[in-house]
């Protein structure tokens, strides 16, 4: 069997068309979306990132800011900086693009920003709203692919058995809330839990978020299941890879995203989405 792709390009176009008939809809009762990205430092990933988010933003209508400043920049400033932005009733999100050089604190300035304006989700408030079921942001990764699941009928995931492996704060321990929200069993692993395979074997469901090629192959996958891939690695070639092995899991799963082309987009997609809602409380 060959699974169906998820194509997370197709979904964004769809959901970012629905973000810019709203981001109109806004502006013209006078409410512009605006997102304000703070990138600190030279790191090259980064510079990507946000050139990509920024561009986001401009073919959905919104207002955006990229603010970038030296890696000498001190903590006091930016934290003056988020200070200020929090107060600026033109941004209605605010990312700062992690990481951070190393003399400045993240979670310092993650808990600055303020919680109406975290459209990352990172904020302590927004990660123990999700936690006890409150209106807060999502962080944009799981939430982008819990859309995806919702894409292919799976909104309502009862009776199912979700396996996520990787327990980061911005992707596995977010996803598995957002799986228990949608009524699955959950599963966390670790990319060193024993026995990993026989965990994976049993899910419907299985994220993998771990940062590493083939954490998932295909002897570990359940025919029929639902595999997503939130990797971004490289292969030997240097070519852009998950940590699913594509070609042997696409031949048992159901459902599969690829990379790239699968998570990836969806990410920016949430962060406009998480914007726009912002915009519409304001
Ligand atoms: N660095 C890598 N991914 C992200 C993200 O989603 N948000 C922020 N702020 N920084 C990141």
């Amino acid at each position: 069997m060959t699974a169906q792709l998820i194509d997370g390009v197709a979904l964004s176009k769809q959901v970012r068309a629905d973000v810019a008939r709203r981001a109109a809809a806004s502006t013209a009762r006078g409410v512009k979306p605006g997102l304000a990205v703070v990138l600190v430092g030279d790191n090259p990933a980064s510079a990507v990132y946000v050139r990509n988010k920024v561009k986001a933003c401009e073919e959905v209508g919104f207002h955006s800011v990229l603010e970038k400043y030296e890696a000498t920049m001190t903590e006091a400033e930016l934290l003056a900086r988020v200070d200020a932005l929090n107060k600026d009733p033109a941004i209605h999100g605010i990312l700062v693009q992690l990481p951070l050089p190393k003399h400045i604190d993240d979670h310092k300035v993650i808990e600055a920003i303020s919680p109406a304006k975290d459209v990352d989700g990172f904020h302590v408030s927004s990660a123990g709203a999700l936690m006890v079921g409150e209106a807060g942001f999502k962080a944009c990764t799981p939430y982008g692919c819990m859309k995806m699941l919702e894409a292919i009928g799976m909104a309502d995931l009862r009776g199912k058995h979700a396996v996520v492996i990787g327990r980061s704060n911005i992707v596995g321990k977010p996803m598995a809330l957002m799986l228990l929200a949608a009524n699955a069993t959950v599963t966390i692993c670790h990319s060193g839990t024993a026995d990993l395979r026989a965990m994976t074997r049993q899910a419907d469901v299985v994220v993998a978020a771990v940062g590493k090629r083939n954490v998932l192959t295909a002897d570990m996958v359940k025919p029929g299941a639902v595999v997503i891939d939130v990797g971004m690695n490289r292969n030997d070639e240097g070519k852009l890879c998950g940590d699913v092995d594509f070609d042997g899991v696409k031949e048992v799963a159901g459902w599969i995203t690829p990379v790239p082309g699968g998570v990836g987009p969806m990410t920016i997609t949430m962060l406009l989405v998480n914007t726009m809602e912002s915009a519409e409380r304001a």
